[in-house]
């Protein structure tokens, strides 16, 4: 998607604008308060309105990206002068008033994440009208009047008066639908005033200082578990430092920092293991869970889950998450103020305790021939996590099931985006028994890719199940085209004597020229 204004905008300031989430605002220097940038700079094109608001800002609710790009759009678009500290300063403060509770945003946590699905939206209206251009989730993060849902179609107008046409639209008549009933659907679906929201705006931020215990999975690269510990710098500003295991044995560490908006919307900032990432957490309302995605700043298809506990007993992770009936495992039951009573049920036997902390847990686990499989729950004293226990992998699942990498670099100035896979091994009555290494190759997707020979060109697929796209601009050896492709990604496994497959599909596409906070 190309539209006029932007092709003049210097890729830097969007960086800036995307990463800025998770640096505090600069407390007790001279930077002015929120009020006076709101009351000096926003005001001079948002008027005071009759009820005391300014026009325009006052009649929406978002989250902290979605203010953010609108802020990086009055700076971009209108010609706002604005420093990057007051930009943060203010982008806080309406999140922190004006955001959304947890269930509003939780069907959308994926593009916050920016984790890749392929979007099921429930409203076949919406979706044609408006997510062709951006996802749904662009929208569903977002709550306001119906007046102001209207003027929203109106910028997209004023912007880009040939949306319809980008849009596909033309078979309908799309202005007089957006502009017309849409408005008022759109606000009742997701309105300015909710119950939600007048339960948790007057949530106050936990203190979320203190000793944590995280877990997760990267895909390529296995699960880990480890510490987190937090300092607090200002309300809802944060100092972090990392010790992290891998399941491969290797450990990292990692310094960063975090601010909490809305009461609960973690973004932090972080050099882990001499890699970059952001963190997309949320935390709960009692302020002892984390949980959400990292991924690294400028890759975001390469990252990991995380879950992070603290205080009373609970299980944040366990590696693996399932156990193979005649095998003898190591499993690690990574959480906070763990007791040493690990219980897992009939037909799991601990042959070994390697090694119990309060943090964790370490046995050697053998499944008898015998043992029930399916999901079970085990405890450690009063934590309990799910253990999966399966005979054999029937079927495996390339995750994500469908995805877009990008060409680049190349001597151009946008680096290729990666795709990640993960292979994912079910059991029968799909049964989920998690990621296990697999074998990759790469294939022609349909006939036209292998006319071209897109598995040729499109780029290379690691044994980690990373996939580097080729590099931007055209490709003299192939006629016409450059390195785009269409691509099958296939995975397989050994289960006894057979083989077991699945497959994903992996379209190439040319850079991503622009990006948005929320795409
Ligand atoms: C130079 C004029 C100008 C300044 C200064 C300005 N804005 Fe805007 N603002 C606009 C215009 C024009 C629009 C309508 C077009 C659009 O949405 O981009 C707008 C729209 C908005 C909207 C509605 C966006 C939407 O998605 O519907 C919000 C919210 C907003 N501005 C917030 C702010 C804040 C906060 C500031 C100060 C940090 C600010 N503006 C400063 C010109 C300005
Ligand atoms: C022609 C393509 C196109 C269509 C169709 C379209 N959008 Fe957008 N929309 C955009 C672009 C591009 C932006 C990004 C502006 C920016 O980067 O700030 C945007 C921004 C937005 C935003 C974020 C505004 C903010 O600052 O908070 C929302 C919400 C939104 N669109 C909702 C909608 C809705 C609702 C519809 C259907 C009525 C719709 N869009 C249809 C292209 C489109």
């Amino acid at each position: 998607m190309k539209h006029k204004s932007w092709r003049f905008m210097p890729l830097a300031i969007l960086a800036l604008a995307s990463a800025g989430l998770a640096s505090a605002p600069s407390a007790g220097a001279k930077e002015p308060s929120a009020e006076a940038v709101l009351n000096t700079k926003c005001s001079t094109c948002h008027p005071r309105t009759t009820t005391g608001g300014l026009f325009r800002i006052d009649e929406q609710r978002k989250s902290p990206e979605g203010w953010a790009m609108t802020v990086r759009r009055m700076r971009q678009w209108h010609g706002l002068l604005l420093t990057d500290s007051e930009a943060r300063t203010v982008v806080k403060h309406l999140a922190d008033r004006q955001g959304l509770a947890p269930e509003e945003a939780a069907p959308f946590r994926y593009a916050l994440e920016r984790r890749t699905v392929v979007e099921t939206p429930d409203d076949s209206d919406v979706a044609t009208l408006c997510a062709r251009c951006h996802s749904y989730a662009r929208i569903g993060l977002q709550r306001r009047t119906a007046a102001e849902w209207r003027r929203l179609a109106h910028m997209h107008l004023g912007q880009w008066p040939t949306a319809e046409y980008q849009a596909t639209a033309r078979d309908r008549k799309w202005w007089e639908m957006v502009s017309g009933p849409l408005p008022e659907k759109l606000a009742a679906k997701w309105p300015l005033d909710s119950t939600a929201w007048k339960a948790w705006k007057t949530h106050r931020s936990p203190n979320l200082s203190g000793g944590w215990t995280v877990a997760g999975h990267r895909p390529g690269k296995g699960d880990y578990w480890g510490r987190m510990e937090v300092k607090r710098n200002a309300a809802d500003s944060y100092q972090l430092s990392y010790r992290l295991t891998w399941a491969d044995g290797t450990s990292e560490t990692g310094e960063g920092r975090s601010v909490v908006y809305t009461g609960f919307e973690w973004r932090g900032s972080t050099m882990l293991g001499g890699e970059q990432v952001s963190e997309v957490l949320q935390a709960s309302a009692d302020g002892n869970r984390l949980e959400g995605r990292w991924y690294l700043d400028d890759q975001d298809a390469i990252g990991a889950s995380m879950v992070a506990v603290r205080g009373k007993e609970a299980i944040a992770g366990l590696s693996p998450a399932a156990l193979k009936v005649g095998e003898t495992t190591r499993l690690v039951v990574a959480g906070s103020a763990l007791a040493k009573d690990l219980s897992l049920g009939d037909g799991l036997v601990v042959e070994k305790v390697i090694a119990t902390t309060p943090e964790a847990v370490t046995v050697l686990v053998s499944a008898s021939a015998g043992a029930a499989t399916g999901t079970r729950e085990i405890s450690v004293g009063k934590a309990k996590a799910p253990l999966v226990v399966y005979d054999r992998i029937a079927t495996l699942k390339v995750e994500p099931e469908t995805m877009v990498a990008r060409l680049g670099g190349n001597g151009g100035p946008v680096p290729p985006a990666p795709a990640q896979f993960d292979a994912v091994a079910y059991a029968a009555d799909n049964l989920r028994i998690g990621p296990v290494p697999a074998k990759w190759s790469v294939g022609n997707f349909d006939e036209t890719a292998e006319h071209d020979q897109d598995a040729k060109f499109g780029g290379v697929l690691r044994p980690d199940g990373l996939f580097m796209p080729a590099g931007a601009g055209p490709n003299p050896a192939r006629k016409n085209l450059n390195n785009i492709a269409n691509l099958l990604i296939k995975a397989q496994v050994a289960e006894g004597s057979a083989m077991v497959e699945g497959s994903a599909h992996l379209v190439i596409a040319p850079q991503r020229w622009n990006d948005a906070e929320i795409r």
